[in-house]
């Protein structure tokens, strides 16, 4: 997606694992940018492009070996500034003139320290917090000879090159990745990089919505457009964008499953349809679902039946839909892996949003992803520029097969009634005690064994249940919310009064690994 009317950084990507960290710390600077591998940067693309300044991305090859990626010359004819980090540096030294050698007991992976040359530049205003700085080395070969014009401004014990420019020709190469976290100062080296460049930061989330939406609209068409909606933010916002530009031609398809949480569906459906004048189906198929896991539980196979019965569902709606040519998805940037392949052209993996995957190529739909660009806090920007409720945006994660994989063995309604309003209790303590935004996500689980208990003066043989709540960055590793215990008491109490078929409240305090968030 490229804007002409903003100016524009290009990313030239040599296959690092982390160059979208580049992208990220760019647009935190409000500064637009593109991200585009090596061998499809040609002189016709840099003179289309024409950016105001390019970066050079880290890589795993070496600059020494035969065929190895490089930009194309005319790069350094543009006149622009030019940043090069860690194979970007050592590439951009080779090129001009410079030495790179394989690294014989020189290779640096991990935490570094730099320290200053007395010389000075821009580059570094205000970087050195201290007489050295924390930098992250990941690098095998590394500069032997540096190239004609320019100048060393910090070295590290085994990178003598750390920070080298040409400052005549604009040009700044660096060993490590000042886009990591680990570079806990990083984010100024590229805020100085821009402000020499002379981006003014005019890249707003309301310029993306504004250029989002013009996307849209032309690779739309008068065609009509579906989607998924699940009442999570990703999907939410896409819904909520793609409205935005082509209106009705947008219908929405509410997969309604009979395992989603108390009032869900109604405030999904309510919101869409009734605040926003989206066009939603809203798809109520609880017989269906809870009839054909009726009597399942083993939970591979129930997450199999959910599934297939989702994709088959969605299908029957969306064909009721006339002319609709495109599947909208709220796929994010770090769904989007992008990898070079070093034999032919770039390869591109997109991680399949659970729900619909295959579902594109089996109903010969095309794509509509007007997220690809963006992470999650930029989504949740992006979600209240368009004015989605703060109540929706801070959501906490709901998983596709719902409320399946919180009602471990099998599934009953009974179960499934009980287990709503013991959530519901659940989430109303943690907003009441102001913890919902610090937990990543909390939910209950019905454990399918009874417990004998005592309640007044008589015997009670009810369901026990378990609290989770998560803190997590990513949900690939998380670990339990630390609750007071007055907190715990207080719900344990609160769910056992207030939902009959409870009897015994428990916490669970496994992270993950070894556990996993879900139950199943
Ligand atoms: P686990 O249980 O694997 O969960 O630690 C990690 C995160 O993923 C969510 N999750 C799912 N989300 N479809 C989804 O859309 C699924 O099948 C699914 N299984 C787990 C889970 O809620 C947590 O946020």
């Amino acid at each position: 997606m490229s804007d002409m009317q903003h100016d524009r950084l290009l990313i030239i990507d040599f296959g690092s694992q982390v160059t979208q960290l580049i992208a990220r710390r760019l647009r935190e600077l409000n500064v637009y940018c593109e991200i585009h591998p090596f061998n499809l940067v040609d002189n016709a693309f840099l003179t289309t492009f024409a950016p105001k300044a390019v970066i050079f991305s880290g890589g795993p090859c070496s600059v020494i070996d035969d065929g190895s990626p490089r930009p194309p010359e005319s790069v350094y004819s543009l006149g622009v500034p030019i940043l090069g980090i860690c194979y970007g540096q050592q590439v951009m030294m080779q090129m001009l003139g410079g030495q790179v050698e394989r690294g014989h007991g020189t290779a640096e992976f991990g935490r570094a320290y730099v320290t200053p040359s007395d010389d000075k530049t821009d580059l570094l205003s205000g970087w050195f917090t201290d007489d050295k700085e924390q930098v992250w080395m990941s690098h095998g070969d590394h500069v032997a000879e540096i190239a004609p014009g320019f100048e060393v401004y910090g070295t590290s014990p085994n990178a003598p090159f750390a920070i080298t420019a040409d400052v005549a020709r604009n040009f700044y190469a660096v060993q490590f990745h000042p886009e990591v976290h680990h570079t806990p100062n990083g984010a100024k080296l590229y805020e100085n990089f821009v402000k020499m460049a002379g981006f003014t930061g005019d890249w707003t989330m309301g310029a993306y919505r504004e250029q989002a939406v013009a996307a849209i609209k032309e690779q739309v068409g008068d065609k009509n457009v579906i989607c998924a909606l699940s009442g999570g933010v990703d999907s939410s916002v896409a819904a909520a964008l793609i409205h935005e530009a082509i209106g009705e031609q947008l219908t929405c398809v509410f997969v309604d499953h009979g395992l989603l949480r108390k009032n869900e569906a109604e405030e999904v459906v309510g919101m869409f349809r009734d605040h926003m004048n989206l066009r939603v189906i809203h798809a109520d198929e609880t017989e269906l679902f809870l009839g054909e896991l009726e009597g399942q539980s083993d939970p591979e196979t129930k997450r199999k039946i959910i599934g297939k019965l989702f994709i088959d569902v969605f299908q029957k709606y969306a064909n009721e839909i006339e002319g609709a040519e495109f599947l909208a998805q709220g796929t994010l940037y770090p769904d989007v892996i992008e990898s070079v392949s070093f034999s032919g052209g770039p390869s591109v993996t997109i991680k399949s949003h659970h729900n619909v995957g295959g579902l594109p190529e089996k109903m010969g739909l095309t794509l509509v992803e007007p997220l690809r660009e963006l992470f999650k806090d930029e989504v949740r920007a992006l979600g209240r520029e368009l004015g989605l409720p703060d109540s929706f945006i801070g959501r906490h994660p709901f998983p596709g097969p719902g409320l399946a994989i919180r009602c471990p063995g099998e599934i009953t309604r009974a179960k499934l009634d009980i287990l709503r309003e013991a959530d519901a209790v659940y989430i109303d303590q943690i907003r009441k005690h102001g913890l919902y935004d610090e937990i990543w996500q909390a939910f209950v689980a019905i454990l399918p064994v009874r417990t004998v208990g005592v309640m007044g003066d008589g015997r009670t043989y009810d369901y026990a249940c378990a609290l989770r709540a998560v803190t997590s960055v990513d949900g690939m590793t998380a670990d339990y919310y630390p609750f007071s215990h007055e907190f715990l008491g207080e719900t344990a109490t609160r769910i056992i009064n207030e939902v009959p078929g409870i009897n015994r409240v428990t916490y669970d305090i496994t992270s993950k690994p070894p556990g996993t968030i879900e139950w199943e």
